[in-house]
C-alpha cells in the first residue's frame, strides 16, 4: 500500500460493527464474520464508505474483545484470518474501507507476553508490563490508583510477590510503553494489519499509554483514581509520533479515543500543520449532557450544555483540525433513549441524525443506530453481561443505596444497552441468530423495530440516514463548510454552515412542546432556500421561521 497522499478520511462516513452482536452466520448465538459478509451489501446501501470493527482478535472476553490475547489473529468466535481476508476483499470490492481497533494500552492477562511476564523479574517479558513491589512490606498496593472497572488498579501475584497495574479490568494488564521493545511490538502489529490491506485504526484509550514516572498517588475519586497521572501522560506525543511514522508509510487513517479531551488539548495532537500524530479524536464531552463524568451518574438531559460543547469543538477546530462525529458506540446507551424520546422515536431519531451528521467532521454510525434501536430494560443485575455494569452495581451496593435506585441507574447508563443483538427482522431472535438463544438478550421491541420493517417503510429512520448520508456526499458544504451556532431558545439547536457562497441552515428541536424558531432576516430569506431534509411532511415558513413540532428538524440549503 502506498504512502498517504490525500486527506480522504474527511469525505468518509463510517459504520461501526461490534462483532459479537452484529449478525450470527453459523448459528452458535454469537455474531461473526460470516454474518458480516452476508450484510456487506446492506452496509454499502447506507451510503457509508468504511467499517470500523471493534476487536475481532482472540480474547477471553473479560471486556468483550478489548482484552486481546493475540494481536495478529482472529477469534474463533468470529472466524479465521482467512475469512477476515475475504471480508476485507469483499469490502474493498464494494468501495468500503476497513478500520481495525488498535488496543495497545493493555493486553489480556492471557496474552503470551503476560504469561511470560508474570514468571518473574528475570523473564525477558517482565518489563513489558508495569510491575511494582507493594508498600508497607508488600501488604499494600504500590499506590492508591483505582481502576475504571473494578476497585483497585493493582493485582497481586503472590508467586513473585509483585503487583501489576491494570487501569481497566484485572484481565487487562497495562503495557509498559516506556519499554522500547513494547513500542517495537506495537509497530509490528500496525504493519501486520496494514500489510494485509486494512485502511486505518481506531486507537483505544490511546491517551492513557504514557504513565507519569514514579506512579505517584492520585487525587482520590470514587473510580479511576490516579487518572491525572496517565491521561495525556508525559511521553504520549513522542510515542504517537513513532507509531505515526510507520502508519504514514501506508495510506492509513487514524482516530484516537480520548477521554476527557478538550479542543485546546486536542489541537496538540491533531493540528494539521503542526505534525499531527492522529487524524482525529473521539472526545467524550458531548456524551455528558445527561450525566456527570460517568453514564451511571444520571442528570436530566441538558441541551444547553450539549450545544455549548458542539459549538466549542466545531469553532475551535475549524480550519485547523478535523472532528470525529458520533452519538453512539459500543460504550454508550442508545441515543434516542437519552437525548431524544422513545415516545417520539422516529421523529427524534431523525432529528438526532441530522443534528450531528450535518456538523463539520467525519460521521460514525453505530450498528442499530440507523434503525433507531433503543435501550433495553433488564430487571436484575444477573442479566447484564458487561464487567462495568456488574462492578458499578457492586460499588453502589457497597454504598447501601436502594436496589431499585441502583437498577434504574444501571439500566440507564449500562454499555449493555448498545450491545443487544442487531434487530434484522421480526423473526425469532430478531433474525440475529438461528440458535435457540443468542449470547445476550434481544430487545423485546424487535417485532416493531427491525431492519426489514424499516426497509419497507419509506418514512423510517433508516431511509432518513440514507438520504442524509447521500446529501453529505453530494454537497461539499456539509463536509467543508464553517460553523456558526444561532442564538435560539435553549431547547432548539440551530446552526449555519457556509461554503463557497452557499449556506446550510440546520434547525433541531430537543423538545416535545412547541418552540418558536426565527431566522434573522439578515441571514437570508428562508423562502428562497431549498428544504433538503425534514422529519415532518408539511413544512411552512412564516415570518422567516416556524413553530416546531415535537423533535422537529429541518435542513435548508441556500445556493
Ligand atoms: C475503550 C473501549 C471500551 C473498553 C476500554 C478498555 O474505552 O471503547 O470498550 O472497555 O477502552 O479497553
Ligand atoms: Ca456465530
Amino acid at each position: 500500500m502506498a504512502k498517504r497522499t490525500s486527506q480522504w478520511y474527511k469525505d468518509l462516513s463510517v459504520y461501526q460493527i461490534w462483532p459479537r452482536s452484529f449478525c450470527d452466520g453459523n448459528g452458535d448465538g454469537i455474531g461473526d464474520l460470516e454474518g458480516v459478509l452476508s450484510k456487506l451489501d446492506y452496509i454499502k446501501s447506507l451510503g457509508v464508505d468504511a467499517i470500523w470493527f471493534s476487536p475481532l482478535y482472540p480474547s477471553p472476553n473479560a471486556d468483550y474483545g478489548y482484552d486481546i490475547a493475540d494481536y495478529t489473529d482472529i477469534s474463533s468466535d468470529y472466524g479465521t484470518l482467512e475469512l477476515f481476508k475475504k471480508v476485507l476483499d469483499e469490502a474493498h470490492k464494494r468501495g468500503l474501507k476497513i478500520i481495525m481497533d488498535l488496543v495497545i494500552n493493555h493486553t489480556s492477562d492471557h496474552h503470551k507476553w503476560f504469561l511470560e511476564s508474570k514468571k518473574g523479574p528475570d523473564n525477558p517479558y517482565h518489563d513489558y508490563y508495569i510491575w511494582r513491589k507493594g508498600r508497607n512490606g508488600g501488604k499494600k498496593p504500590p499506590n492508591n490508583w483505582l481502576s475504571t472497572f473494578q476497585g483497585g488498579a493493582w493485582e497481586y501475584v503472590p508467586e513473585i510477590d509483585e503487583y501489576y497495574l491494570h487501569v481497566f479490568a484485572k484481565g487487562q494488564p497495562d503495557l509498559n510503553m516506556d519499554n522500547p521493545k513494547v513500542r517495537e511490538e506495537v509497530k509490528k502489529i500496525i504493519r501486520f494489519w496494514l500489510d494485509l490491506g486494512v485502511d486505518g485504526f481506531r486507537e483505544d484509550v490511546i491517551t492513557f499509554i504514557s504513565k507519569k514516572e514514579g506512579l505517584p498517588n492520585g487525587f482520590p475519586l470514587p473510580t479511576a483514581t490516579g487518572i491525572e497521572h496517565y491521561m495525556n501522560g508525559p511521553h504520549l506525543r513522542e510515542y504517537l509520533e513513532e507509531f505515526r511514522a510507520v502508519q504514514m508509510e501506508y495510506d492509513c487513517f487514524t482516530v484516537g479515543e480520548a477521554p476527557m479531551m478538550t479542543p485546546k488539548r486536542a489541537l496538540k495532537f491533531i493540528k494539521e500543520d503542526e505534525n499531527p500524530v492522529l487524524d482525529m479524536m473521539f472526545h467524550f464531552q458531548h456524551m455528558n449532557a445527561d450525566n456527570i463524568m460517568t453514564n451511571f451518574i444520571r442528570t436530566p438531559f441538558r441541551p444547553g450544555y450539549l450545544k455549548k460543547v458542539y459549538n466549542n469543538w466545531q469553532t475551535k477546530l475549524y480550519g485547523k483540525a478535523w472532528n470525529a462525529l458520533y452519538v453512539e458506540n459500543h460504550d454508550q446507551p442508545r441515543i434516542i433513549s437519552r437525548y431524544g424520546s422513545e415516545k417520539y422515536r422516529v421523529k427524534s431519531g431523525k432529528m438526532l441524525a441530522a443534528m450531528y451528521i450535518c456538523q463539520s467532521g467525519t460521521p460514525f454510525i453505530y450498528q442499530g443506530q440507523e434503525i433507531g434501536m433503543t435501550n433495553i430494560h433488564l430487571d436484575s443485575i444477573d442479566r447484564f453481561p458487561d464487567v462495568s455494569s456488574v462492578n458499578t452495581y457492586a460499588l453502589m451496593k457497597s454504598l447501601h443505596l436502594p436496589e431499585k435506585f441502583i437498577m434504574s441507574l444501571i439500566n440507564y447508563g449500562a454499555r449493555d444497552n448498545g450491545r443487544t443483538p442487531v434487530q434484522w427482522s421480526g423473526a425469532k431472535n430478531a433474525g440475529f441468530t438461528t440458535a435457540d438463544k443468542p449470547w445476550f438478550e434481544v430487545n423485546p421491541n424487535y417485532p416493531e423495530i427491525n431492519v426489514e420493517a424499516a426497509e419497507a417503510d419509506p418514512n423510517s429512520i433508516l431511509h432518513f440516514y440514507r438520504k442524509l448520508l447521500r446529501f453529505r456526499k453530494e454537497n461539499e458544504i456539509v463536509r467543508y463548510g464553517d460553523f456558526r451556532m444561532l442564538k435560539t431558545d435553549r431547547k432548539l439547536f440551530a446552526y449555519i454552515r457556509r461554503y463557497q457562497g452557499q449556506k446550510l441552515l440546520v434547525v433541531c428541536s430537543f423538545a416535545e412542546q412547541e418552540m418558536n424558531f426565527r431566522l434573522p432576516e439578515s441571514e437570508f430569506d428562508m423562502n428562497s432556500a431549498e428544504l433538503v431534509l425534514s422529519n415532518y411532511d408539511f413544512n411552512q415558513v412564516i415570518h422567516n421561521g416556524f413553530f416546531t413540532r415535537p423533535y422537529e428538524t429541518r435542513v435548508y440549503l441556500l445556493k
